[in-house]
């Protein structure tokens, strides 16, 4: 299978495939019309230019980039909720936020050709992943505030796909759902998929043996490891979608089909640079870093380098023309630090899905052992991996296989089937038992 829309070219648009020479002249006429648009339009924009004595002429080249002040979510925060707009209130269609649950919500909005770009890197990211016109497409992010459901609904319509706009939730419905429309394209997280799958096998459902074909998993960090598992369990492929609320939704950037080698950034409307997340100094594509994002044809809500807390490289272009990120191993944020070393869940997930006899259903428990962190992994197992023994003996390889691949000690406790709490769409790996928050 590869991403073609049916018309025997490879992709949804040209540009995917144009020239580098053509892409970075797209990209840089897009740049100044944007850099010259926020400084006229947006006051923040204004004062952190002048501050850095920088005007917008300064920017021929995409290098001059770099040069800008890098614009972070606390930014944002001061300016709630109306305040990084760069058109009048009233030519905003649609409004998303993030949940807020760590301080002031983020408002972002979109005009009606906002909509639009969004949807056509969403129907470019379906077809990257596999998914054709005529396709029933299951989408089961969650709708409302959370730009997840409704940025791969239009996606979907606006590729000619049968939408499912099923949303988060509802496990039992959903499989029946499955079952009676026989989709070939899912949209959701992929710990929620796992729900799913366990809810297939309970009510007798083979999960290899429904209609799905094509997954597309992301709004959370996940692994190769995890890939694996759904693939197999779920027969199908199964594809990385990355995006993020600020920046558009999802379709920022996705992984195609026929290599699986990490998300293609849509890079002619989101211009990425890696930076040092201490200095922030730009990095070279290939180095580790803070992955800052430039909108190049947003109209409400242009964002010019913002900060996304997300981890991860830039990477050559392989089918397509534009350049790939690596999975995002997690976010800054959401780091922890034992004994020194960094640690994030979805190294701990790697490690889980290579014990046989686990499930992938795990949660970490930070506490601390006299003033240093500690960890505690609970995982589930599987039905079968009954009596005291085997499972003591999973728990052990697991501490090891943590220990020698991670570099931490944790403790490991391996818990009844169905004990843990399931996701309903972005997983909360992380429980810190010493403040109450997670
Ligand atoms: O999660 C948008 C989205 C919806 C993406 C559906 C993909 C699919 P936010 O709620 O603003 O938006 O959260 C954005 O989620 O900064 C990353 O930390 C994380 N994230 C999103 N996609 C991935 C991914 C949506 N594929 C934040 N891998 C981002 C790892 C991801 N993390």
């Amino acid at each position: 299978m590869h991403g073609t829309a049916g018309n025997g070219e490879v992709g949804y648009e040209p540009i995917e495939t144009a020239s580098i020479d053509e892409l970075r002249a797209v990209q840089t006429e897009r740049l100044t019309t944007t850099i010259t648009t926020a400084y006229e339009r947006v006051p923040h924009y204004r004062q952190a230019f002048d501050n850095a004595g920088m005007r917008p002429a300064d920017i021929q080249h995409l290098d001059d980039l770099r040069h800008l002040p890098l614009l972070t979510k606390e930014d944002l925060r001061h300016n709630y909720p109306y305040g990084m707009f760069a058109v009048p209130r009233e030519e905003v269609v649609r409004i998303h936020a993030s949940s807020g649950t760590t301080g002031t919500p983020t408002v972002v909005g979109y005009t009606r050709d906002d909509i639009d770009t969004w949807a056509t890197v969403m129907a470019r990211s379906i077809v990257a992943a596999g998914g054709r016109p005529g396709d029933v497409a299951h989408i089961a992010y969650g709708y409302g505030l959370f730009t997840g459901g409704l940025g791969a609904h239009y996606g979907a319509e606006k590729l000619g796909c049968t939408v499912i706009p099923v949303s988060g939730g509802q496990t039992e419905k959903q499989v029946t759902l499955i079952t009676d429309l026989q989709p070939r394209i899912i949209l959701v997280t992929p710990s929620y998929c796992l729900n799913l799958i366990d809810e297939m096998e309970r009510t007798g459902v083979d999960p290899k043996s429904t209609s799905l074909e094509v997954g597309i998993f992301g709004a959370e960090p996940w692994t190769d490891e995890l890939r694996h598992e759904i693939e197999v369990r779920l027969g199908i492929d199964a594809v990385d979608i990355y995006g993020l609320s600020e920046v558009m939704g999802p379709g920022v950037a996705q992984e195609c089909v026929e290599s699986k080698d990490g998300p293609t950034i849509w890079e002619d409307h989101f211009y990425p640079e890696i930076i040092d997340p201490d200095t922030g100094e730009v990095l070279p594509d290939g180095v580790d870093g803070e992955l800052v994002f430039t909108s190049l044809t947003k109209q409400a809500f242009p964002v010019i380098r913002y900060r996304t807390r997300d981890l991860t490289r830039l990477l050559p272009g392989t089918a397509r023309t534009m350049r790939r990120m690596a999975r995002i191993t997690g976010r800054s944020d959401d780091m922890l630090i034992v004994r020194g070393v960094n640690v994030f869940p979805s190294q701990i997930e790697a490690e889980v899905l290579k014990v046989d006899g686990l499930t992938p259903h795990f949660l970490m428990e930070i506490g601390t052992d006299g003033n240093m962190t500690a960890i505690t992994v609970r995982v589930e197992r599987l039905p079968d991996l009954a009596g005291s023994s085997p499972r003591q003996m999973a728990a052990d390889r697991l501490r090891r296989h943590i220990k020698d691949n991670v570099g931490i000690s944790a403790e490991v406790i391996v818990e009844n089937p169905h004990s843990l709490p399931r996701s309903q769409g972005k997983a909360q790996r992380v429980v810190d038992t010493t403040s109450g928050q997670t």
